[in-house]
């Protein structure tokens, strides 16, 4: 509580500003001891007799252990979406798919705040991010490919679409059942079944979305859990009863997948790094471009894949972006992610950790100068402060690389052509945000910047209906809208 100033003749005056705590109750959630695998609608104990704990990593206490499935798992796991699928899911009236896909939605909206805390608890993320972003868009997702099911006719007149088969899903731990829902969606409304592999820091709410799965009474086999890490995910990808691999992660692992699956035949999508250019022109509305300059970078820890970690600024307008920019990161909070005040959590693991901060050296050694607002942290857990690097060449490696962690590499220029020229000198090419008061430059930007979302005086926007993926090294394939049903379908 603020402190009262209580001078006998004046009314209370507060002597600071400081939030109250404002926790969100973590007993709404109750986690098991224990998770074994979840394969064929059963809770089944791993074969290879492995398990693996999961933490807080903003206490750094293990939360639960988890199954880890070796290669005879997988395999069973396979088997069993094999057999949901010669049992009919894909034969089953696409209505009755719809229904299952609706009632999914709906329970997520149920017991969002369940969820909301695990998600926090198991990945660091801030309970207004999980609360009010990932759960959101999460039953979102579903409700937009419940309606997708039975209209595949529609989507693709005279091409007969029909499901792939069997899915390998692989997805990362920034945004654990969010990656979930944008993979599994999909795939069940064009009639295949699926083995998801969530990430090894981040399996606990795709171990509760079994529970889901149950309660909608999803025919047992059509979606597979199996927990694991990196080998587990190798086993998924090369197990010849797989009929496609939709993987999100690390460019490093997306290029190997793709070498592993070159001439087997196997549909592949991939969903990879990012070093997204976040453009101010001096036309700016300022103080909206510094929001979406913070929210860019900041959000989620900088665990984004479409992150605006690369910040270009018009010189005019340099100095008061900078003065603004450093202004408002004075005021973000980092700290506990299950209060409700905080905006900067914990990150994720100690390995991530551990290559923020020999990132940010190499920032400092290579010549850039940094900013870190100040900020006491808690000395337990995982925590990098909020940082800006300034005096940026291209060439250095915070320039080049993915950070994925709250970092900004500011840069600047002075025409668009220079603008352009800049933000696309990157392997990568997945988004990209434009801050301008003309429509008419907005279009200029979109047709030359080489991404695959631009966001125009917004950014980190997300919606079911819009497809999302990469140019170049940030992959290829696209998820959400349309397009999203496109890598689960075959046509004649
Ligand atoms: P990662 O690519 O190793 O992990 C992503 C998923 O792939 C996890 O489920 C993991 O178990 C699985 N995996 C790992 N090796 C595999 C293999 N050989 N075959 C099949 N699946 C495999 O990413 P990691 O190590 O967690 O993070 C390293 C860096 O990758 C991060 O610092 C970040 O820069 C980037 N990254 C990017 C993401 C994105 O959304 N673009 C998501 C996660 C990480
Ligand atoms: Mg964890």
């Amino acid at each position: 509580m603020a402190e009262l100033d209580r001078k006998p003749d004046r009314a209370p005056v507060p002597a600071g500003w400081d939030y109250a705590p404002a926790p969100e109750a973590r007993d709404v959630v109750s986690i098991q001891e224990r998770y074994p695998l979840f394969i064929g609608g059963e809770w089944v104990e791993p074969r290879s007799g492995e398990w693996f704990a999961t933490v807080d990593p903003a206490s750094e206490e293990p939360l639960a252990e988890v199954a880890f499935a070796g290669p005879d798992d997988v395999d069973v796991a396979v088997q069993a979406a094999r057999t949901a699928l010669a049992d009919g899911w894909s034969n089953r009236s696409p209505a009755e798919r719809a229904k299952y896909l609706f009632r999914i939605a709906r329970i997520l909206q149920e017991r969002s705040r369940e969820f909301a805390v695990l998600e926090s608890l198991d990945g660091g993320k801030p309970i207004k991010e999980s609360r009010d972003v990932d759960l959101p868009l999460a039953a979102a997702h579903f409700f937009y490919y419940a309606g997708w099911a039975d209209k595949l006719e529609y989507a693709f007149p005279n091409r007969s679409p029909r499901p792939v088969g069997v899915a390998g899903q692989i997805i990362p731990w920034n945004f654990p059942l969010l990656m979930l829902a944008w993979k599994v969606a999909p795939a069940l409304a064009a009639g295949n079944t699926v083995i998801l592999k969530p990430a090894e820091t981040t399996p606990l709410s795709a171990l509760l979305f079994c529970d889901v799965l149950r309660q909608a009474e999803v025919p047992p086999g059509v979606v597979n859990i199996v927990t694991g890490d990196g080998r587990t995910g190798a086993e998924l990808v090369t197990h010849p009863g797989v009929d496609k691999i939709a993987f999100t992660g690390s460019t490093e692992v997306g290029k190997a997948i793709q070498r592993q699956l070159a001439g087997t035949g196997k549909r592949l999508t991939l969903e990879l790094g990012g070093k997204a250019a976040n453009i101010v022109f001096d036309d700016a509305a300022l103080d909206q471009a510094v929001e979406g300059i913070v929210n860019g970078i900041y959000f989620n820890q900088g665990h984004v894949c479409c992150a605006g970690s690369r910040l270009f600024v018009q010189e005019s307008v340099y100095d008061d972006v900078l003065r603004k920019l450093k202004r408002r990161m004075g005021t973000l909070r980092v700290g506990d992610p299950l209060d409700k005040n905080t905006d900067v959590g914990a990150i994720n693991s100690r390995q991530q950790l551990d290559k923020i901060t020999e990132l940010v050296r190499a920032g400092e050694e290579e010549g850039a100068d940094i900013y870190q607002p100040p900020c006491r942290l808690p000395e337990k857990g995982y925590w990098f402060v909020p940082t800006v690097f300034t005096n940026v060449a291209q060439s250095y490696r915070i320039a080049q690389e993915e950070i994925f962690g709250p970092v900004l590499s500011v840069l600047t220029f002075r025409t668009p052509d220079e603008a352009i020229e800049k933000a696309n000198n990157t392997p990568y090419g997945l988004s990209a945000g434009v801050w301008t008061e003309k429509g008419s430059r907005i279009l200029w930007m979109a047709q030359r910047l080489r991404a695959g979302v631009i966001w125009a005086n917004t950014y980190n926007r997300f919606d079911p209906a819009s497809p999302f993926g990469g140019y170049k090294e940030s992959g290829f394939g696209r998820e959400g809208g349309r397009h999203g049903l496109e890598p689960y379908l075959d046509f004649e």
